[in-house]
């Protein structure tokens, strides 16, 4: 039988991919709901939009009426809500839209899903989208990663790390910029309607995706597009802080079985296993896109603010619980992301040309 899934910010980067995914499942109707912000790109849905695959509603999560009309027009099995504002460096210039979006937008959409339920829908899961940032950052503690004996021994695959620890489902939360503080409020919201109301709400929480269709704001298609451009690759700081990355389509899969099989009130972590310096993933991506000579190009620049040094998960429960496995090979899945990039230039020269590019020189002509 079909379920109808209801995904807010499905234009963005992760809720496109999420959405081709449940396409390419076959077995679901989807309507997109999503305010095209700046970071909301309907081309990417294009097609699927023009052969009628899925429903596009254009809305804020914040506004009431309009999230109460889709639910009942709709009638969704699952909410997952990607819809957020989610540029750190964004958060820092103007933390505002980061509370309406992020806080008092997700207040509004558990608080409708709930009117939902009390009105005879049936609510299969509301998935809450968050990440590994509200839990702050974790030491670096050596100079080259170095094995770590027990996530090696369950990934089946040797994992080596910068530092003692990693973050696990169940972690304090410590957030340091306003875009980790605003999504660790959302979550916190999130599961109070759980214990309060009873919402069969799941959380997820994720490390640095990478993929198509990522906004070129964000580290890997921001340098990428500046490789092949010919423009300064803008470090920032020494480039010695650490992200662990994971392809996006093991995070969408790890959000579906979270919306299948999640229990309510749980959160479940997932990482990529592959940790990287900022400064040796920008020469990876160098030697990737075939211009070595763009390694002149790099350029450090003054530090964000707050800048978190490093983050590492352990998605153990995610593993023991739904299933789940990160299937993608970090080397191989940058190559690949790296060969869309330079096949799909068109898709980001119209994001550059437009008001990404006032956005840009706010954010790096002073540095
Ligand atoms: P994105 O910025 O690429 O996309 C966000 C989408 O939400 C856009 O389509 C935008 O138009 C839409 N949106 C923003 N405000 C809205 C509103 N008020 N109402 C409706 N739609 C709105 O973000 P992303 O990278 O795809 O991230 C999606 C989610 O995953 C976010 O919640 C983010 O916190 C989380 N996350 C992202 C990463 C990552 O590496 N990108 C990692 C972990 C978690
Ligand atoms: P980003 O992609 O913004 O993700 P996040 O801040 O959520 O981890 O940044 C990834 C890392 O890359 C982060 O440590 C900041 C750094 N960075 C740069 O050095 N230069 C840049 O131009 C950008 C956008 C990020």
């Amino acid at each position: 039988m079909s379920r109808t899934f209801l995904v807010t910010g499905g234009a963005g980067f992760i809720g496109v991919n999420f959405v081709k995914m449940l396409l390419e499942n076959g077995d679901s109707n989807v309507v997109v709901l999503d305010a095209l912000t700046y970071a909301g790109n309907l081309e990417s849905l294009r097609s699927e939009i023009q052969d009628g695959r899925i429903t596009f509603v254009h809305g804020d999560i914040a506004d009431r009426a309009l999230v109460d009309a889709t639910l009942a027009q709709y009638r969704p099995d699952y909410i997952v809500n990607f819809a957020a504002e989610s540029h750190v460096d964004r958060s820092v210039t103007d933390p505002r839209p980061f509370v309406e979006t992020n806080v008092l937008g997700t207040q509004t959409l558990l608080d409708s899903a709930r009117a939902y339920v009390a009105s005879g829908g049936r609510l299969e899961k509301f998935v809450q989208i968050s990440t590994d940032e509200v839990y702050g950052d974790l030491s670096i503690d050596f100079e080259s990663p170095v094995v770590n004996a027990v996530l090696s021994e369950k990934l089946g695959r040797q994992v080596a790390l910068y530092g003692r620890e990693v973050f696990h489902h169940d972690s304090p939360l410590r957030p340091s910029s306003p875009y980790s503080a605003s999504k660790a409020s959302a979550d916190m919201m999130a599961l109070a309607y759980h214990r309060t109301f009873g919402l069969p709400v799941v959380i997820t929480r994720c490390s640095n995706n990478y993929g198509p269709y990522q906004f070129p704001e964000k580290l890997i298609p921001l340098m990428l597009n500046n490789i092949l451009e010919g423009r300064p690759l803008p470090v920032y700081g020494r480039g010695l802080n650490v992200r662990d990355w994971i392809h996006v389509d093991d995070h969408c899969r790890g959000v579906l079985l979270a919306a299948e099989k999640g229990r309510p009130g749980a959160v479940y972590t997932f990482g990529g296993y592959s940790e990287r310096r900022n400064i040796d993933l920008v020469h990876e991506l160098i030697a990737a896109s075939g211009h070595p000579e763009a390694a002149d190009t790099i350029t450090y620049v003054g530090d964000r603010p707050g800048h978190d040094l490093r983050y590492a998960i352990d998605a153990s429960l995610a593993m023991d619980e739904l299933g789940w496995r990160p299937r993608h090979d970090f080397g191989s899945g940058l190559r690949a992301t790296v060969r869309w990039y330079m096949a799909n230039r068109p898709w980001v020269e119209r994001i550059v040309s437009g008001s990404y590019r006032d956005y840009y020189t706010k954010m790096y002509s002073n540095r």
